[in-house]
């Protein structure tokens, strides 16, 4: 073989065994085995210039320089990586450092004023109900005693869908489910989504009721008043003051409006309660007997009073939320300010 050849297959093999180093004890292993001060293959190589015919000299010095070249800069390289290895997993796993807690998520102030609600009404006897989001006219409105182009509907802004179903606009198609598959007595409570096309600062398309029926016989107004009383203190506060206004709706004779003593002002007057001291908290009556015959319930025996609010008002009151869209955001930093 002529000491050119074997040059070339030289360079080849060191270039084989190079790929294969994976530490520190390998690489200096092939360190001394190539450019050993003793017996490095590259140092007998540069050695043996002296034995090379004088006409391959030339050819010969130059191909032994770049072997040398090479793999001294391939050692290099190959120390650098080895070396780089060891620092790059201490910044990943550096035991050192303080641990990372992971963030707690809470109760959405809209799910924490319904478990308030359901709880204050179950020590009052009532249970949950529920009823479909997509409801039909019937439920929605005509059981109700909206009659077909009644008014009322046009105050409701509805969504419809193409059969001629509605989103409900309210919870209190629950109330007529209700009545039609129970007997009274009955004490139910109803919390829900519901769907307006309606959108401001304090209307979102969707948002939340909450929906309370009682009946059974010898229900009168004043058992009305006082379940909305106890509810509203103990749901603002014992110093919280409660007035019913007379109103109407279709599905109660007589109706009652409900306002509370404003939560931001205590009842002096302000921004929020236009200067009245008194803010709308909920709608109500007394079942109208049309109803309950609708619904197979005797009107000479039985009588009810239901009422209906606003959850994300009621949330919005409570925790100082100025704009309705904050509840559906999914900002978790809600969350973490209403926590407090
Ligand atoms: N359904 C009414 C609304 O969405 C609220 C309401 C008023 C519910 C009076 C009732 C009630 O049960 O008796 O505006």
């Amino acid at each position: 073989m002529s000491p050119l050849t074997e040059l070339a297959e030289l360079a080849e093999q060191f270039e084989t065994e190079a790929a294969e180093i994976t530490d520190q004890a390998a690489w200096e292993a092939l360190r001394v085995r190539w450019i050993g001060r003793k017996r490095g293959i590259v140092r007998e190589r540069l050695a043996a210039f002296k034995d090379v015919p004088p006409e391959q000299k030339r050819d010969y010095g130059q191909a032994v320089n770049q072997l040398k070249q090479r793999v001294e800069a391939r050692l290099t390289e190959l120390e650098a990586s080895l070396g780089a290895a060891p620092v790059a997993a201490a910044a990943i796993l550096d035991v050192t450092l303080p641990g990372r807690r992971p963030q707690l998520g809470s109760i959405h102030p809209v799910s924490r004023v319904a478990a308030e609600i359901v709880d204050i009404f179950n020590g009052l006897g009532y249970s949950v109900a529920e009823g479909p989001e997509v409801e039909s006219d019937y439920y929605n409105f005509e059981a109700l005693n909206f009659p077909p182009d009644h008014p009322a509907r046009d105050t409701q802004d509805t969504f419809f869908l193409n059969d001629g179903r509605v989103l409900r606009t309210h919870t209190s198609p629950v109330q007529i489910r209700t009545m039609k598959s129970r007997k009274p007595p009955i004490r139910i409570l109803c919390l829900g989504k519901t769907f307006r096309n309606d959108n401001d600062l304090r209307h979102s398309p969707m948002f939340h009721q909450v929906e309370g029926l009682a009946v059974a016989e010898g229900i009168t107004f004043g058992h009305l008043k006082g379940t909305l009383e106890a509810f509203l203190k103990r749901l603002f506060g014992p110093e919280t003051g409660v007035r019913l206004r007379p109103s109407y709706f279709p599905f109660t004779e007589p109706s009652a409006e409900v306002d509370i003593t404003c939560t931001f002002c205590r009842g002096d007057g302000c921004q929020v309660c236009s200067q009245t001291g008194w803010m709308e908290i909920l709608g109500s009556g007394m079942v109208d007997p049309r109803v309950l015959e609708e619904c197979g319930i005797d009107p000479d025996r039985y009588s009810g009073f239901a009422f209906g609010l606003g959850l994300d008002r009621v949330a919005m009151n409570r925790y100082g939320i100025p704009n309705i869209r904050v509840l559906f955001d999914n900002d978790e930093r809600l969350l973490r300010q209403v926590k407090r």
